[in-house]
């Protein structure tokens, strides 16, 4: 056993985050920087190259990914930076609606909201942004791209101000704009940092210190841009919104850097700033009102990922955990709440990108990755001694339903095991007649994109080709209450009852009136949504503060 305080202090250090961002706006760049300065690489470039050819001769999934542009997994990265542990959460960039990138979030202490400073603030951050304000998660603002000629500064966060309704206290500055963007004036330490190039950003940018009254600085800008500069701070000064690390920890103000993650300019000082500002794990919420406290000794975590083959190499099944306190050990015996069995956890993982270690200990903040015989669910508990169970993690409401025919009789069987698995990694929900009247399933989805990684996969992976007939449903409510009569749901038109793989029975809803009236006719009838997270689909889906 380590002493108390030992395990506090390795507690106390750990940073978990994700960056949220739009398409475009630089996220896998800025990945790739923060770990080019955390010393995890060496060269920037390779992240990129590795993936790209990763994709070549990995698995077909990620063909898929490398079509469409997109990235559907999600990896997490970790580095050492300043004596902090370093835990960043990838989250899948694509534009449709995915489970996975909330579910994500709900295991991350603090998000990165990153900004083209040629854009501005776009749809994909504006939906991203919400659910971290609802999940109450502290955001780092970074508005990247500054050697390009963007928008004013003053614009980005007016825009970020009345767009997303959250104050903005600047960091740092630019000083100039697009190729004479020279580097950034730090606001806290009162210092300007000018960076040079080097080899197209592949290495760190030689950085140096210096003040706004740098000859070489104006001469490098030109007097009008020096005057702006020097204006803007004053304005700043006088004008700008104070940072309070309190206000920030409750999502009321967000710190904001500028820089450029292409050619590395003001990636460090944010790195250096932002190792401090995140928090340190914090306290998560259990359903029975409660919280666990990271530096609680025992072990306790949450699974907020599945995912089956992530190499056809190693065809198995991972388990996501987001340690919440204590310290994992390899080969630690815990209970699993759910079914009340205890489990041996005798070969945790962690990964870089696609490749993954064996390792002998974690602690909170830490995520790692389980080999899952298949008993572990997505918001599954894990702990050590008395039962708890976190709350939070989204089960979402289904929104987008097909029927899947199996298009090849002789692959039913395969097409079946595809299908068990991919809805018990969460990657689609599957439903049933509950008469079994159809022998094919019901597949429901948040968004539609999901039925195409499923039928990809399916092919892919299981070696089954499916068919899918869209459905008219657009709502699904669980129901409870006793002595159900299940046919008066069966309402052509309206209605239809199915259940679910704990043959639970819910109704799908053609329309939102057909909801509200099955209320009003049924009120001895419990209809359940997962509450909070079509609260998060809806917020997302009106772009409004919830
Ligand atoms: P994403 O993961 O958020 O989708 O964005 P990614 O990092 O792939 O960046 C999208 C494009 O923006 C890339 O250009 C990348 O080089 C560029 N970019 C990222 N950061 C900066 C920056 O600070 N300044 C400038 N000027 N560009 C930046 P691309 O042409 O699509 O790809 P590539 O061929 O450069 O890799």
């Amino acid at each position: 056993m380590r002493p108390p305080d030992q395990l506090a202090a390795e507690i106390e250090r750990r940073r978990t985050f994700a960056i949220i961002s739009h398409p475009d706006a630089g996220k896998t760049t800025l990945t790739e920087k923060l770990l080019l300065y955390g010393g995890a690489i060496h060269l920037a470039g390779s992240v990129k190259q590795n993936s790209k050819a990763a994709r070549q001769t990995t698995s077909d999934w990620m063909e898929l990914e490398r079509q469409r542009g997109i990235s559907i997994s999600t990896s997490v990265l970790q580095f050492e930076f300043a004596d902090k542990r370093v835990n960043l959460l990838d989250t899948p960039g694509h534009n449709d609606f995915s489970e996975d990138t909330y579910r994500t979030l709900a295991a991350a202490d603090c998000a990165v909201m990153l900004i083209d400073s040629v854009k501005g603030v776009e749809p994909q951050t504006k939906k991203l942004f919400e659910v971290c304000r609802l999940r109450r998660i502290p955001i780092v603002t970074f508005i990247n791209k500054m050697d390009r000629h963007g928008r004013e500064p003053l614009e980005l966060l007016d825009e970020i101000e009345n767009v997303l309704g959250i104050p903005c206290s600047p960091v740092n500055w630019p000083i100039g704009s697009g190729p004479e963007f020279q580097g950034v004036f730090d606001r806290w330490g009162k210092q300007l940092l000018r960076f040079e190039r080097a080899e197209g950003g592949s290495r760190p940018a030689p950085m140096a210190a210096t003040t706004v009254d740098d000859p070489e600085l104006r001469e490098a800008i030109g007097e009008r841009a020096h005057k702006q500069l020097i204006d803007e701070l004053a304005l700043l000064d006088v004008a700008g919104h104070p940072f309070y690390q309190d206000h920030f920890l409750a999502g009321e103000v967000t710190p904001v850097f500028f820089g450029s993650a292409m050619t590395n300019f003001g990636v460090e000082p944010f790195l250096e700033r932002f190792v401090d500002l995140a928090p340190s794990p914090r306290p998560r919420p259990t359903t029975d009102g409660g919280a666990v406290v990271a530096t609680e000794p025992r072990f306790t975590g949450f699974i907020f990922k599945i995912q089956a083959n992530m190499d056809p190499a190693h065809r198995d099944r991972v388990a996501f955990l987001r340690v919440c306190s204590g310290r994992f050990t390899r080969g630690m015996d815990v209970l699993h709440p759910r079914t009340g069995k205890t489990v041996s956890l005798t070969k945790p993982m962690q990964f870089v990108g696609r490749e993954r270690n064996i390792i002998d200990e974690a602690f909170a903040g830490d995520i790692i990755g389980l080999w899952d015989p298949g008993i572990l669910r997505i918001g599954d508990t894990l702990c050590q001694g008395a039962a708890v169970e976190f709350a939070g993690v989204p089960r979402f409401s289904p929104e987008h339903f097909v029927r899947a025919r199996c298009t090849d009789p002789m692959k039913r069987k395969q097409l079946k095991k595809g299908l068990d698995q991919l809805s018990e990694e969460g990657a689609i929900q599957m439903f049933f007649h509950r008469k079994r009247l159809e022998r094919d399933p019901i597949l429901g989805a948040v968004g539609v994109l999901q039925f195409e990684v499923t039928q990809y996969r399916l092919r892919s992976e299981y070696g089954a080709t499916v068919e899918f007939d869209k459905l008219p449903y657009q709502h699904a409510r669980w129901v409870e209450g006793d002595g159900l009569n299940l046919d008066r749901f069966e309402r052509p038109g309206i209605s239809t009852c199915v259940v679910d793989l704990d043959e639970r029975p819910l109704v799908l809803f053609e329309s939102e009136w057909g909801v509200r009236n099955a209320a009003q006719q049924n009120p001895e009838v419990k209809f359940v949504s997962a509450i909070q997270p079509t609260l998060l689909v809806k917020a997302m889906k009106a772009g409004a503060p919830a």
